[in-house]
């Protein structure tokens, strides 16, 4: 029985700021961004986005749709969450009105853990074939201003579900995985930025992908040459060249520019105007190439590395499936990066310092341009949540 993702979809905020305006402001040559890190643009929440509705708007196509009629699951990932209690999950839950009957829960494990929530949803498939679970990765990347991390910050969500027979993706069984005890990347609860030792968390990375194939290939026995293309969890686009590049290199494959390109061809175009989505970055690459014109990717093999710091990693794969593009959301998608508004730097710092009150008072948001939901305020130190027309 195959068993895997039957539709996706990718939702990012309303608001972009370019790099090259970055570049200017922080006196740093734009290539180094748009080159040496691979990224033009970056995604930013207003004050009335969050976690919760970036990920409610992924999933408001599906909901709309009748795909989330009959799931019984509901995995909401994210590094990003609104509280320490109560899972992000349950005011998606309210806000798609999803079935009563449903296990919801949050899981976290840095960028890692919408994979993790991706196999936990297809082992609870393979136990009733029957069974339909929702996998909503979001998050907003942020870093300090005017450290290393600012240019690859970003937001976005992707929304999944896993059934048997999925229109989409149907995943192998083979799974490489490996963890290890390191402070590569991390957030103290009380922290709104996140910390990070940025070179160290790249060679982490690295080093967790070779241990995470070496296992996925002593598995599967499969070899580069099996794969049509790899998708990488993306911190900043230029990280999948660097991971393919040592990948080649330790399986002593010929692998000129123009191969290691091919190999990534169409997964990092979203990554690169929006930036680091953390938990859904990895699904977002796999949105990017699936809704990549050209060659049709029917009955072709992915490789996936999903990588969360702290530090777990997984390699995996699957197969695109026959008439996978009547399942996707790729017009919508390119409609809504394409109808984003542009920051100032002005208004991009503007937002960046704005904070959510913390006294328990009743505030009112004031109302930027956002997807589906909004998150109206704060009142009595409850979130308010509300669609919007
Ligand atoms: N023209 C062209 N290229 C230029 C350039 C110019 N004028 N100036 C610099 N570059 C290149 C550099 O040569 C470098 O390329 P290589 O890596 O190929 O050498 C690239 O631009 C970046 O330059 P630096 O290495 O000097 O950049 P930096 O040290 O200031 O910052 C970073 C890079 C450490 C990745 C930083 O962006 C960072 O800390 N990012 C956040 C952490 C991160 O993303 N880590 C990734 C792994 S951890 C993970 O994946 C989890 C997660 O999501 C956070």
């Amino acid at each position: 029985m195959n068993i895997g993702i039957d539709s996706i979809s990718f939702y990012t905020a309303q608001y972009a700021f370019d790099l090259e305006k970055l570049a200017e402001a922080r006196s740093v040559d734009p290539k180094k961004y748009l080159q040496g890190l691979g990224q033009e643009r970056m995604s930013v929440a207003p004050p009335d986005e969050d976690a919760v509705t970036l990920g409610a708007s992924a999933a408001h196509p599906l909901r709309r749709d009748g795909k989330l009629d009959d799931i019984d699951l509901l995995l909401f990932a994210t590094e990003s969450g609104v509280d320490q209690s109560k899972a992000g999950g349950l005011f998606i839950h309210g806000l798609l009105d999803l079935p009563s009957r449903c296990r919801v829960l949050e899981v976290k494990q840095a960028c890692y853990s919408a994979t993790a929530a991706l196999q936990l949803a297809a082992a609870h498939v393979r136990g009733s074939p029957g069974r339909k679970a929702l996998v909503i990765a979001s998050d907003v990347a942020r870093y300090e201003l005017e450290n290393p991390g600012e240019a690859t910050q970003g937001c976005g969500a992707v929304a999944f579900t896993v059934a048997a027979d999925p229109a989409v993706l149907a995943l192998d069984p083979e799974a490489g995985y490996h963890a290890e005890d390191v402070m590569d990347f991390w957030r103290p609860n009380y922290r709104r930025e996140a910390l990070v030792d940025g070179k160290y968390s790249t060679r982490v990375y690295i080093d967790t992908m070779l241990h995470c194939w070496r296992d996925y290939a002593g598995q599967s026995g499969r070899g580069l040459e099996d794969f049509e293309r790899f998708c990488y969890h993306l911190p900043f686009s230029r990280m999948a060249e660097k991971a393919q590049v040592r990948l080649a290199r330790a399986l002593h494959a010929e692998a000129d520019g123009k191969r290691i390109e091919e190999w990534l061809e169409g997964t990092r175009e979203y990554a690169r105007v929006t930036g680091n989505c953390y938990a859904a970055s990895l699904y977002v690459a796999l949105t990017s190439l699936l809704d990549a014109p050209g060659k049709d990717l029917a009955q072709c093999r992915l490789g996936l590395f999903s990588y969360g710091s702290g530090c777990v990693g997984e390699w995996f794969s699957g197969v695109v499936q026959p008439g996978y593009r009547q399942a996707l959301y790729t017009q919508q998608h390119r409609a809504m990066l394409a109808n984003r508004e542009p920051l100032t730097y002005r208004q991009y710092e503007d937002i960046y310092h704005f904070l959510l009150p913390e006294d328990g008072a009743d505030h009112v948001l004031p109302q930027y341009r956002t997807g589906p939901y909004r998150l109206a305020g704060i009142s009595n130190h409850k979130r308010t949540y509300e669609a919007v027309d």
